[in-house]
């Protein structure tokens, strides 16, 4: 299927999606929504995708926001629609069942910083930058901003950037744990690629519970998130690749995983 506002490949069990509007800044309209929507869903259903990319296309955006020029006339209930429609996709994203890299290659504001925190894990080029800006707009963040931001870094940053619409670039979003880490922009997306990879290879069943566990048990307490874990753990034995990772462990070579 072809979009015309993203792209999709697959490779080597990686897909990478392009939010593709760089004269735009690949900021989010309906109509890229839409598509993220229903790629993102169909990426989730495939068996043979183990890992995901998210980046930006063009060197100087990942994604600069919810489109300004789509949102400004909105009515009331077209705005809640429309933040509905927002959440929905990070909701699929965050939810994937394979594990997913914001390779952050340029601006990533507003809806943009929120597509990036949707994500598992983000990789930052040098020229990357982030913010929630939406308080110089009159608005809140509206894709879930104020509620992943705080969980990743901590309400005190997380206030200072949504209450101030501040920018900061990839070093200092590194240093407060919004990036995972920082790469010449040149490498950012073979540094991905590299992480990617190494994740596709990995046992399937065994990373997208792990997946689950990480998700799900972070809206538990400690006691209920470790029972949550040994239920997992347990369901491990019921899959072909722990008998197959186990066995070439014991048998001195690398196992070969049929993700069941
Ligand atoms: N929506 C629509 N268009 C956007 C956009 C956005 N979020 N961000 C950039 N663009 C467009 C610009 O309008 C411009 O278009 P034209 O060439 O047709 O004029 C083009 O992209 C290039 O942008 P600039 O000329 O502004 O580039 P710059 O290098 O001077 O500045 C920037 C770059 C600092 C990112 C600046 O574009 C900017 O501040 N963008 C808006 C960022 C923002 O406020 N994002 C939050 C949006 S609201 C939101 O996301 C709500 C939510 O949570 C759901």
């Amino acid at each position: 299927m072809t979009w015309n506002n993203i792209q999709k490949n697959v490779k080597d069990g990686v897909a990478t999606v392009t939010i593709n509007r760089p004269k735009a800044l690949n900021a989010l309209n309906y109509d890229t929504l839409k598509e993220m929507l229903h790629c993102f869903e169909e990426i989730g259903a495939s068996r043979d995708i183990h890992a995901v990319i998210i980046t930006g296309s063009g060197e100087k955006a990942f994604v600069a926001g919810a489109d300004i020029s789509f949102m400004g006339d909105f009515e009331a209930i077209e705005a809640r629609e429309f933040g509905k429609l927002g959440h929905q996709v990070m909701a699929v994203v965050e939810n994937l069942p394979q594990p997913v890299i914001a390779a952050v290659n340029g601006f990533a504001l507003g809806g943009g910083c929120e597509l990036a925190l949707a994500c598992d894990m983000r990789l930052a080029s040098e020229n990357a930058k982030f913010g929630q800006p939406e308080v110089n707009l009159g608005v809140l963040p509206g894709f879930g901003g104020t509620q992943r931001l705080p969980r990743l870094v901590g309400k005190g940053h997380a206030a200072e950037l949504l209450f101030s619409g501040k920018i900061i670039d990839a070093e200092e979003a590194c240093r407060i744990g919004l990036v995972n880490r920082v790469t010449a922009p040149e490498k950012l997306l073979e540094e991905c690629s590299a992480l990617a990879e190494m994740i596709a290879v990995k046992a399937p069943v065994a990373v997208r519970l792990c997946k689950e566990a990480v998700n799900n048990g972070l809206e538990m307490d400690l006691t209920r998130g470790c029972g949550y874990e040994a239920d997992l753990f347990g369901i491990c034995f019921a899959s072909k690749d722990q008998k197959e990772g186990m066995k070439a462990f014991l048998e001195k070579r690398s196992p070969q995983f049929a993700g069941k």
